[in-house]
C-alpha cells in the first residue's frame, strides 16, 4: 500500500510517499525559515499562504520522484495536529480534497507520532520497546514507546519547550530565527567553562523539566557583561551560547538517561528538530555507551518537520491494525492534542 502524506504544522511544507511494504519511496521539503527570519519568529498567517503556495508542487515533484502517479496512491495521510491552526488546516484541507477527487481514505496522524516514529526510518532501525526523548520546538517529553500506538509519559516540561529555550536564549543573543541551529553554531566558538547557568529540576525525583528560566538566566549575564566591560563582543556572545547549550543539554541528557534506567531497557531513542543538535547527539551516545544502552536518532534530514514521518506513522498505524483505512466525509484539525489521546 502506498501513502501520499503531508506535514504543515508550522513552518515547513512537508510531502513523502511511503509504502508499507519498501518504506520512504520519495519526500520532499519546503522550509519558510528564510521567509519568516525578517520578523524573528514564524507568523501564522504568512506560514498558512505559503503552504497553500507550496504544496501542490511539492506533490508534482515528490510522485515524479518516486516514478509515481496519482493512480498508485492508496491512501493520504495528513498532519492534524497539533500544530498552527491555519497552517494544519491548509495541510488538512488539500490533503482531503485530492482524497475525496480520486477516492482514496484519509488518515489524520498526530505531528508528534511522526517524531516518535521517524528513527525506525534510519538504519539500523530501533526495536520496540525504547525510551523517547522528544525534542522539538514546542514539545519536550520523555515517552516510554512499548510499540506502535503504545505510548506511555514519563515526563514533560512544565514551561517552555527546549527547542523554546534555544529560539529564545538565541533570540536574546541577537541570533536569526530558528534559534537552535544559530546558538549551537556560535557556541562552537565558546568557552564553556567561563559561566555556569542554572539547571532547572534536575533534583525533582522525577522526569519533568522547566526551562523558562534559562532566558532570564541568559538576559542576567548579558545585563551583568554590559555593565561590567565597555561593550559586549562576539567572544562573551559565544561564551554564553557554549553555557546555553550546555545546560539545556546536561537537563536532557541527565533525565532521558534516569528514565532509560529506571525502565530497564537498553534503547534510548532521540526525535524532534533539537535532536539535530551536535553536542546532544554526542554527549548521549558517550553516556548512554557507559550504560551498555544504545541511541538511535532519525535520518539528520528527517530531524526536523517532514512530511516522511507523517507518511510512515499512518504505514506503521495501518500495518499494525491500529488505523482502519476509511473514506471519511469530513476532517478536522486539533491545535492542542495530547500524544497519549492516539495510544490505544
Ligand atoms: O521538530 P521541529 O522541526 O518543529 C516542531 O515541531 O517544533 O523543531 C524545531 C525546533 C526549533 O526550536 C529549533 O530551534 C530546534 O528545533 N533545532 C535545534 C537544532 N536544529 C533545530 N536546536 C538545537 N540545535 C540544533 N541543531
Ligand atoms: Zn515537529
Amino acid at each position: 500500500m502506498k501513502i501520499l502524506g503531508y506535514e504543515s504544522s508550522c513552518d515547513e511544507t512537508g510531502v513523502a510517499v511511503v509504502c508499507t511494504e519498501k518504506g520512504l519511496l520519495a519526500h520532499g521539503l519546503h522550509s519558510q525559515i528564510a521567509m519568516h527570519r525578517a520578523y524573528g519568529g514564524v507568523v501564522p498567517e504568512l506560514a498558512s499562504r505559503d503552504h497553500i503556495r507550496r504544496v501542490l508542487p511539492l506533490t508534482e515533484q515528490v510522485l515524479a520522484d518516486a516514478g509515481l502517479s496519482l493512480n498508485d496512491i492508496d491512501a493520504v495521510a495528513y498532519t492534524a495536529g497539533p500544530g498552527l491552526n491555519g497552517a494544519l488546516l491548509v495541510g488538512a484541507s488539500f490533503a482531503c480534497s485530492l482524497a475525496w477527487a480520486r477516492g482514496l481514505p484519509t488518515i489524520p496522524v498526530h505531528h508528534l507520532e511522526g517524531h516518535l516514529l521517524s528513527p525506525l526510518l534510519a538504519d539500523p532501525a530501533p526495536e520496540f520497546p525504547f525510551v523517547a526523548l522528544l525534542v522539538s520546538g514546542g514539545h519536550t517529553q520523555i515517552m516510554q514507546v512499548d510499540g506502535v500506538g503504545q505510548y506511555k509519559l514519563l515526563g514533560e516540561t512544565l514551561d517552555d519547550a527546549a527547542g523554546e529555550a534555544f529560539d529564545k536564549s538565541a533570540k536574546l543573543l541577537g541570533l536569526p530565527y530558528p534559534g537552535g541551529p544559530a546558538l549551537s553554531k556560535l557556541a562552537e566558538k565558546g568557552d564553556v567553562n567561563r559561566l555556569q547557568l542554572p539547571r532547572p529540576m534536575l533534583h525533582s525525583g522525577d522526569f519533568d523539566f522547566s526551562f523558562s528560566g534559562l532566558k532570564t538566566a541568559v538576559l542576567t549575564a548579558l545585563r551583568k557583561m554590559e555593565k561590567e566591560q565597555s561593550s559586549v563582543t562576539e567572544q562573551d556572545k559565544a561564551d554564553i551560547a557554549a553555557a546555553t547549550q550546555a545546560a539545556i543539554v546536561d537537563v536532557l541528557a541527565i533525565k532521558s538517561l534516569r528514565a532509560l534506567k529506571q525502565s530497564g531497557l537498553k534503547r534510548l531513542v532521540v526525535a524532534g528538530g533539537v535532536g539535530a543538535n551536535r553536542l546532544l547527539r554526542t554527549h548521549l551516545v558517550s553516556e548512554a555507551e557507559k550504560m551498555g544502552a544504545t541511541v538511535y536518532f532519525p535520518p539528520i534530514d528527517l530531524c526536523t518537520d517532514n512530511g516522511a514521518m507523517i507518511a510512515f506513522a499512518a504505514a506503521m498505524r495501518i500495518k499494525h491494525g491500529i488505523q482502519n483505512v476509511e473514506h471519511r466525509a469530513s476532517f478536522t484539525v486539533q491545535p492542542r492534542w495530547d500524544l497519549e489521546d492516539v495510544a490505544r
